[in-house]
């Protein structure tokens, strides 16, 4: 019998904002997978930490009993909840940290703005960004592939999906990059985030602005001129709204594609593999995304007593969800810790599961695609520094490289319409 079935707390001392789970973290999630499913660990006041396939999905799937919502009262700063551990202290995210039944109405809202119709609208403007930052560096032979490359394309897809000023995506991802990556008992944590207080700001204004113009085809557009439910949004909705889909937007898709990327340049045999049969990329780009998991995990919330396999969750309980564990499951994936680019029937949960399972999907396949292709035409015999290549030191929300210097044979610049 697994110990944890009928004892109310299976320690351990897990913290998924460690230094230890940045360098550790496959073999963490497998021992305590193995061991105990379901464990309690001692850290940030007490959680509860999800890591086999089953467990996690069956409670992103209740979404009753597993509450995604988060109170913050800006007067105070008190906050409790939401999908972060420990709670961030900065707006709630929307619609990512509501409950059923507001949840339906904001899901509904923002819905028809990521279909992969609507997303296939903007695969020109990933392309044009990714040619246009290669055209930048492509004749000194050298770039930081992060900073360079695999940050800004999303980052300025977001911009433009947001309706925000392209030429500001620096200023609007820093802030947010550093938030996600700074452990939440950091010293300059406070600091942080109170960086990202411009972000809203700038989000504010521009908002206030496309209430005087006509409708445009962008989100603060959109927000401003439509009605939820028979309702205009609050101003605190519209920043609810543009913090989700902002931080969605700008990190995770820069994860997965620099990992993908050192992946290749690490397993040359592979990349050449991929080279030659385009038409694998939407495999390897599954499996790349089960593989490192761009966000490692998120929270809930226990919304009333229950049982849980035999184990009692109490009301206001705080549960950790390592997607990044799950999709290591052997009991799902076969050789869960090797990369199979061809990996058949891929039932990963990298966009999370249940009703809040990633909105932005598509977008994510999108701009992986175009960033990719646009490496693989101009530069595929780029070289990886890693001694100066630096992961996240905290991968506990997202699984990333802050930076990452690469070399290439120099090329020239392409035609393009866009000079940055
Ligand atoms: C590789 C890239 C991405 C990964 C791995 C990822 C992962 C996730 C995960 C795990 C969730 C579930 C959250 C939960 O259950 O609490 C989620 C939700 C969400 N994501 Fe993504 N995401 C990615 C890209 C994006 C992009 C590009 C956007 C926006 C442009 C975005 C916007 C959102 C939003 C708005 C939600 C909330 C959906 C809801 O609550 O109904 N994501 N994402």
């Amino acid at each position: 019998m697994n110990e944890a079935i009928g004892t109310r707390r299976c320690p351990v001392h897990f913290d998924h904002e460690s230094a230890e789970h940045t360098t550790n973290w496959v073999a963490e999630f497998d021992a305590m997978r193995e061991k105990y499913p379901v464990a309690w660990s001692d850290r940030h006041g007490g959680f509860w930490v999800a890591t086999s396939y089953d467990a996690v999905v069956r409670m992103a799937k209740d979404a009753e009993s597993f509450s995604s919502h988060k109170h913050f009262d800006p007067a105070t700063g008190h906050v409790e909840g939401g999908i972060t551990i420990p709670a961030t202290p900065i707006t709630r995210g929307l619609p990512v940290e509501a409950d059923k039944p507001e949840w339906d109405a904001m899901r509904g809202f923002i819905n028809r703005r990521f279909a992969p119709k609507a997303v296939e609208s903007y695969r020109a403007d990933a392309r044009l960004y990714a040619t246009a930052l290669l055209n930048r560096v492509i004749e000194t032979g050298a770039m930081d592939l992060v900073n360079d490359f695999t940050g800004p394309v999303p980052a300025m897809v977001t911009m433009k999906l947001m309706g925000l000023p392209l030429h500001e995506w620096r200023q609007f991802a820093d802030p947010l990059h550093t938030m996600v990556y700074t452990a939440k008992d950091a010293p300059n944590y406070a600091e942080v985030v109170g960086d990202v207080a411009w972000v809203f700001q700038r989000c504010a204004e521009e908002y206030a602005r496309y209430l005087q113009e006509p409708e445009q085809d962008n989100l603060l557009s959109y927000f401003a001129h439509n009605d939820m439910d028979g309702r205009r949004l609050t101003l605190e909705e519209v920043l609810a709204f543009s913090n989700n889909i902002i931080i969605g937007g700008v990190d995770t898709t820069t994860a997965l594609t620099t990992h993908a990327l050192a992946y290749l340049h690490d397993h040359p045999v592979e990349r050449e593999r991929l080279l030659e049969n385009p038409a694998m990329l939407p495999f390897a780009r599954e499996e790349f995304l089960r593989f490192y998991s761009p966000i490692h995990g998120l929270a809930r919330n226990v919304a009333h007593d229950l049982e849980y396999d035999g184990i009692d969750m109490h009301k206001g309980d705080r549960v950790f969800l390592a997607w990044a564990a799950a999709n290591r499951d052997p009991d799902v994936f076969a050789k869960p810790h090797a990369i199979d680019m061809a990996r058949p029937s891929n039932r990963h949960v990298a966009f999370g599961s249940g009703i809040h399972r990633c909105i932005g999907s598509n977008f994510a396949r999108m701009m992986f695609e175009e960033m990719m292709a646009e490496i693989f035409a101009r530069i595929p015999d780029f070289e990886i520094d890693y001694e100066n290549s630096r992961r996240y030191p905290s991968v506990g929300t997202i699984n990333g490289w802050e930076t990452m210097p690469i070399r290439f044979a120099p090329g020239s610049r392409v035609e393009c319409s866009m000079v940055l």
